[in-house]
């Protein structure tokens, strides 16, 4: 018997479905809200408490910190897959074969080129251009050089155009890094793997001979699976509400971009390590910003700490915890703000304003320490969530395009003026 919820407002009663997700998640569906109470609609900002999709992509339970990537734990999949295995298994819905993956693999190398004409696009940006800005807006200029990535409609015109920027996000993220290095623009060597072709473009130098870094290229690849789903989060809707409109991939993914660079969404990760140096250079006093992350008249936040659906702890957070303190043992590197960072969180979690409002180290919280730890600029940071989220994002947006879902278009309550009569200028 399927479950129903009854709303009753000014003694009318009205009925609607509850849906039920494979996870036991109860929704009510609203869809006919409007039609059947003459325009009564809902308000909840920020959604919390409103689902826009169902999805079969991604399960995070918050309460019991678990993330699923198609129903594969992260524990499992951070372990024993590699990156490109787990954007295959985003996007497609099933972990690829051997010649599944190889074919992908070959598709991507395939379409690695850049126009030489984006360059000079990437060389109108001043050095001090914020790599989010610049990869936003490669990333749109794409579609100039790509006409037949925008209107896609059938899966095999889809997938042109998915294998297009799994190739060029990662020569344009480099891109990003070695213009504000003043390097030449590497291309790769579509020889090696994907991760590592991605650490080839960014760290080789032109005056040394390139050794790849076994340790830095695992690390970078558990990073990468670790940030590549996580549900309706502010980018992954942006993406979705843009495709929606059909602008396509290319546009849709520049809008999320954009959306992750915010210092409350992906910009953490370089917010933490920001003020975790600020902490350092005042001393260590990690006392002064606990309090201020607690002074309601102080906007500061305790960066990296909390989450909309995580309210015991991040799993992701535990991993790279661990991951952090490995890497930097391995590369022999003895990083101050380490020890800052999990002193910091030893007090947060035992002080009760965080306890009570349930704030735990998020994602962002130890990711920095790692992508320090590789060499990667802080301003990087969150271009490196961005490669990340890429599969995510490219998941999440096929599946709206493939369920044919309608435009994103959220109702108001206007609270503005009522109807008053246009004055003219001499009697305002
Ligand atoms: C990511 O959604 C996702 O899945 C995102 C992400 C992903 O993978 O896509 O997981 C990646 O964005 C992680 C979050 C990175 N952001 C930060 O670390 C920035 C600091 N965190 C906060 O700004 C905040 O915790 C958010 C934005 C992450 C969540 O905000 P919510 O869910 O809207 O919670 P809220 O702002 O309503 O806060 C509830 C209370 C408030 O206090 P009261 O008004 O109840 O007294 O908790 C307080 C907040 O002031 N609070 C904090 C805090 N986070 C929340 N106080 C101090 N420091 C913080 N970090």
């Amino acid at each position: 018997m399927s479950k129903k919820a009854i709303l009753e407002i000014d003694g009318n009663k009205y009925e609607f479905p509850i849906i039920e997700g494979t996870e036991k998640e109860l929704g009510i569906d609203i869809k006919t809200l409007r039609g059947a109470t003459g325009g009564i609609t809902t308000i909840d900002p920020g959604y919390k408490n409103t689902g826009s999709c169902e999805s079969a992509i991604t399960f995070l339970d918050g309460e019991k910190g678990i993330l699923r990537y198609r129903g594969y734990s992260i524990e499992e999949l951070a372990e024993k897959a590699d990156f490109l295995e787990v954007a295959y298994l985003l996007i497609f819905g099933e972990l690829p074969t051997a010649e599944q993956l190889d074919k992908f693999d070959k598709d991507i190398k395939e379409e690695s080129h850049i126009d030489e004409d984006m360059k000079r696009i990437l060389d109108g940006f001043p050095k001090s251009a914020h790599p989010m800005g610049v990869l936003s807006s490669l990333t749109s200029a794409l579609i100039a050089f790509n006409p037949g990535s925008v209107d896609v409609d059938s899966e095999e015109a889809m997938y042109g155009a998915i294998v297009k920027i799994m190739a060029k996000f990662p020569v344009l993220a480099s891109w990003t890094m070695r213009k504000r290095k003043s390097l030449p623009l590497d291309y790769g060597d579509s020889s090696l793997g994907y991760v590592e072709n991605l650490s080839k473009m960014m760290f080789s130098r032109p005056n040394k001979t390139y050794e790849a870094n076994k340790i830095v290229n695992d690390a970078l690849d558990k990073l990468l699976i670790l940030h590549a789903d996580h549900e309706q989060n502010c980018s992954t809707s942006t993406v979705r509400i843009v495709g929606s409109s059909h602008a396509g991939l290319f546009a849709s993914l520049s809008a999320g971009i954009s959306a992750l660079w915010g210092p409350l969404h992906g910009g953490a990760n370089q917010a933490v390590i920001e003020m975790l140096e600020a902490i350092r250079e005042d001393g260590g006093d990690t006392a002064k910003y606990i309090a201020k992350a607690k002074d309601k008249e102080d906007p500061f936040r305790l960066m990296g700490f909390g989450h909309r659906v995580y309210k015991n702890f991040d799993p992701r957070a535990k991993i790279i915890k661990v991951s952090a303190e490995e890497v930097l043992g391995d590369l022999g590197i003895e990083d101050p703000v380490l020890d800052i960072a999990k002193g910091l969180a030893q007090v947060a979690l035992e002080d009760e304003y965080f306890v009570k409002r349930k704030l735990y180290p998020n994602v962002d919280f130890y990711s920095g320490i790692i992508y320090r730890a590789l060499g990667i600029p802080t301003e990087m940071f969150t271009v490196m969530f961005a490669l990340g989220r890429l599969p995510g994002w490219i998941a999440q947006w096929r599946e709206m395009r493939l369920r044919k879902e309608p435009i994103g278009r959220p109702r108001q309550i206007y609270t503005g003026a009522n109807y008053r009569e246009f004055k003219e200028v001499a009697k305002r």
